[in-house]
């Protein structure tokens, strides 16, 4: 696969894109390993959400890993791993071991009796092993779906009923920072909730006490103690699910979105090239973790199908001490940083000082994904990280798009800060307004919504392809409808103005505002929840919840509770930032919660609160002013 180099390219690539995107999309697919080559490039209903790219194609991703990388590129190293405690030793994974691990564990979860289509959950730690079992269930065509080892038992129980896993892969537990987190415990606590689960593969990290089931749960070391490591791919069709990755919505629980085999190959790995303009020999390291998206396409999928060297790092950017970013970077000579603007902003509260001692010489370009960078943010990371000499990648993409659709090329587009800038080639996006009319031309603002299919594109959410018409493409006709806000500048760039829906973004992470009401109220306690975000120095966006109790706690007490309940029903990352109680909530006269009125006021702004007078109970609004919390 070839990358852009120069500005005019892109433009001619972009023009191709537009008017042939199958000459465009089929000239990529070609540099890569087919076991049979497609009919057609692409069917597409945007009526139905049916999208079909290299249409009965067959291929495997790993062989486009392995095999079609190893005679280059055999001692190359894939993978570098960087353990939570600095001082145990990191790992160098060359692109021949990892292939022989990931063959070694393809077997292994062939003697579990697992086969092609059959679903494993994967709740593990930043260890190598987790890119080998993320690729072992591709090589034998499992379909897997990552749930970050954040997320309390009673998500993962969810997510693995709704997908019905047949497997889990754990570990025994988890280094993060000074803490050590009890995974298998959580994973036992969400199996008394799960029927489908036959067996439980557990990695030894932490060497903590466990339970072992006899006849579930296994040691990773003892099912590969024996296994071979030969293992020919499963013939996979372009279309065939290759993962599923639960994210959350505006209403109810979150949905498992859908990827495929080709299409995912092909964008995740282009995207990854041309953005990132990787050299052959550069080392590249993103942050993320490969709970989320970002870790599936930019730390697996895409830099290993470019034969590229990838960091994975187990720990946290504050241990052992607020340093540890930088020392990484200068330890192995990072040519591409990739991070989200709230570890940007957690650091950069830190001052200067932790920089001090480090060079950050050998970074070539510096990214940034998963929510809107503030300028403040952007000029920090553009000026005291990239030392004003590397062009900073504003990535703007969701877990549904499934790689990058707008972002400057590194190098190549003009940097603009706090712009995503210009959208990839085969990428139209197009400015709606609320009736749906496309605002054209530049300085226009409205909703983005994305008007011809890319190759890695949302195919369905799982179990409920309804569900995913009407949440993508059923509020404009014949467009994916993202839920964010958009700007076109004078320059025709793009700035994201962050969500329009009931979804909030908390330090990078999505959390849909009805899923965090009802955790809070499943407290006994709690009559009615309103939840809403509130702009967050670090964190982007916070959550402040408005809470209705009927209880003899005092407001403390029952707000602690009320936190702890949300941990336990979605995990910490969920839990409010700040609770006020109330004694109602503003309501229309048709019994709907004016939230308009409670994020101005959560937002601080409490001048401009637009016509009350349609509410059912107007006085509700001066209670809730007058006990904000600030
Ligand atoms: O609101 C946008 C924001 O993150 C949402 C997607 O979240 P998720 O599926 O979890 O994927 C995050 C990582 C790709 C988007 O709808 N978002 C993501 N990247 C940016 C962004 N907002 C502004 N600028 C970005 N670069």
């Amino acid at each position: 696969m070839k990358r852009i180099k120069t500005l005019s390219e892109y433009f001619k690539k972009y023009e191709l894109s537009e008017k042939d995107p199958e000459k465009f999309w089929s000239e990529i697919a070609y540099s890569f390993i087919w076991k049979k080559k497609w009919d057609n490039v692409l069917e597409s209903d945007f009526e139905n959400a049916d999208f079909k790219w290299f249409k009965n194609a067959q291929l495997n991703i790993t062989e486009n890993i392995f095999e079609r990388n190893l005679s280059e590129r055999g001692d190359k190293t894939a993978i570098i791993w960087e353990p939570n405690d600095p001082k145990e030793s990191p790992i160098y994974m060359s692109y021949k071991e990892l292939y022989k691990q990931t063959c070694t564990f393809s077997n292994a979860l062939k003697s579990k009796g697992i086969k092609k289509g059959d679903r494993v959950i994967i709740y593990m730690p930043m260890v190598p092993e987790a890119a080998i079992a993320m690729l072992a269930c591709a090589r034998v065509g499992a379909v897997h779906s990552v749930v970050f080892a954040g997320f309390s038992a009673a998500s993962l129980a969810d997510r693995i009923n709704d997908c019905e896993a047949k497997m889990v892969l754990t570990s025994d537990g988890n280094f993060r920072g000074n803490k050590t987190i009890p995974v298998k415990d959580v994973v036992d606590e969400a199996l008394e909730k799960c029927s489908s689960i036959e067996s439980v593969i557990v990695l030894e990290r932490t060497k903590q006490n466990i339970n072992i089931k006899d006849g579930r749960d296994f040691w990773w070391h003892e099912c590969i103690e024996d296994e071979s490591n030969i293992c020919d791919s499963e013939v996979m069709d372009s279309e065939d699910l290759l993962f599923i990755l639960y994210t959350s919505g505006s209403t109810g629980k979150p949905k498992g979105v859908v990827h495929s085999s080709a299409g995912y190959m092909v964008y995740s790995s282009y995207t990854f090239l041309n953005v990132f303009q990787y050299d052959e020999e550069d080392i590249y390291w993103c942050t993320a973790d490969v709970g989320w998206i970002t870790g599936h396409s930019y730390i697996v999928y895409g830099p290993l199908l470019c034969g590229a060297t990838t960091v994975m790092f187990e720990g946290v950017p504050t241990y052992p001490n607020v340093s540890r970013f930088w020392d990484i970077v200068d330890k192995y000579k990072i040519n591409q940083f990739y991070t989200a603007p709230t570890a940007i902003r957690a650091l950069q509260a830190h001052g200067l000082e932790p920089l001090k001692n480090n060079s950050l010489d050998s970074l070539k370009v510096i990214g940034s994904v998963g929510e809107p960078i503030n300028e403040e943010a952007w000029h920090w990371y553009h000026d005291n990280v990239g030392k004003g000499k590397c062009p900073l990648v504003d990535t703007w993409w969701q877990t549904e798009t499934g790689g990058i659709m707008i972002s400057a090329l590194a190098g190549i587009t003009p940097n603009k800060p706090a712009h995503a800038s210009l959208p990839l080639p085969g990428i139209m996006p197009v400015i709606v307004d609320a009736d749906g009319n496309e605002l054209n031309g530049n300085n226009v603002q409205g909703n983005l919504c994305i008007k011809s299919p890319w190759p890695s594109i949302i195919r369905t959410t799982y179990g409920d392809h309804e569900r995913c018409i009407n949440t993508y493409f059923s509020n404009y006709k014949g467009m994916y409808f993202t839920g964010d806000g958009v700007k076109r500048d004078h320059d025709g760039y793009l700035r994201i103005l962050g969500r329009v829906d009931d979804v909030i973004n908390v330090s990078g992470h999505r959390m849909g505002t009805a899923e965090v009401e009802n955790a809070i109220n499943e407290h006994e306690d709690v009559i009615e929840s309103a939840v809403v975000g509130y702009p967050h120095d670090i964190k982007g966006e916070g959550i402040y919840a408005y809470v209705i109790v009927g209880t003899k706690l005092n407001d403390d007490k029952i707000k602690d509770e009320i936190i702890n309940v949300v941990r336990k029903v979605i995990g910490p990352i969920a839990k409010p930032d700040k609770i006020q109680i109330v004694s109602g909530l503003p309501k229309t006269r048709s019994g709907k919660i004016m939230r308009r009125i409670l994020r101005k006021v959560a937002s601080n702004d409490f001048q401009n609160l637009g016509d009350t007078s349609t509410l059912l109970n107007p006085d509700i609004v001066t209670e809730i002013i007058d006990g904000a919390i600030i």
